[in-house]
Order: C-alpha cells, then structure tokens, then sequence
C-alpha cells in the first residue's frame, strides 16, 4: 500500500470544497486507516481527505500523548462553539510554518464515527482547535487564511521556493 501523498500550500486543489459522504462503506475505512497512516508517518496530529486530494468530507485526528488514539470523523459538522483560544498552528500543507491562531475554545459538533454511528461530541483544548482546522481544509481553507494578506504571501512564495527545489 502506497503512503498518500499530501498536498503543499498553494495547490489550487486544496481549495476545493469536500461533499458529504452518503453513505459509510469499507471504502471510507480504508481512506480513514491509509490517513492515519500517513498523518502518524509525517508526524501530524490532524489530517482532512482534502489534503490528500480526495474530495469528501473525512478528518482523521489524534492528539494523544502517545499518538495511539485515532479519531475518524466523517461528515463531521460543528453544532455550537463556546470561548476562544489562542494557540501555535501548523499544518502538513503548510510545512514549516506556525502561527498563532484564534479559534473557539470548546465545540460541540454532529458527526459520523469510526463505527458508522451518527454521534454528538464535545470537544475542548487542542483537540477541538485541530477538529475546527481539519473542518476549515473540508471548506477549502487554510490557517493561513486568517493571517493578513502580507503575511500569507510571504509563506506561499517561500513554500513555492522550496517546493521548486524539490522538482
Ligand atoms: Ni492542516
């Protein structure tokens, strides 16, 4: 089995917007296990289908001390959000770079689980701030959306820079 490659800022496909997934077949699960594997192997705590080109709505996630709980949420939708909260982002299309960001403190969001199971689930600290970034890559967004535009370029030309290197 081949590691999904994830895409880099600014690739134009990470500005697509994912569909919901009528319905939950093996086919998810193995998209799911083939991200985890991917987003362990980088290391990353987060990774949305759209980072890997794959347009549908599926984050996987784990923010756990020993990197051994994996989160697969599927058509997950945030319901409420409570507070805000400041932390360091970075994001596996963005390598390199960290900002600081703003983002609800505490989330209650609808979603699908690992068991194909419609759930609400609450969510605070780090894994809520990851849950509100994977769900802004399933929109097309980035973290480095939030910064002014200045800043923004700057990372896009350094990244370019970099990724022409690689070619
Ligand atoms: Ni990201």
């Amino acid at each position: 089995m081949s590691t999904l490659e994830i895409l880099e800022f600014p690739d134009p496909r990470l500005r697509k917007k994912a569909l919901p997934i009528a319905n939950v077949t093996a086919k998810e699960y193995d998209l799911a296990s083939r991200m985890l594997a991917a987003m362990y192997k980088a290391p990353g705590i987060g990774l949305a289908a759209t980072q890997v080109n794959i347009h549908k709505r599926l984050i996987v996630c784990d923010v756990s001390e020993n990197q051994d709980n994996p989160l697969i949420l599927i058509n997950p939708v945030i319901r409420e959000s409570y507070g805000c909260t400041e932390s360091q982002e970075g994001c596996l299309s963005i390598p390199g770079f960290y900002e600081t960001i703003t983002r609800s403190s505490e989330i209650l969001i609808d979603t699908i689980d690992q068991h194909g199971k419609p759930i609400s689930k609450e969510a605070n600290g780090t894994l809520a701030i990851c849950i509100q970034h994977e769900i802004d890559h399933l929109e097309g967004k980035l973290f480095v959306d939030y910064l002014s535009s200045t800043k923004r370029q700057l990372i896009r030309k350094k990244l370019l820079k970099i990724q022409q290197m690689k070619d």
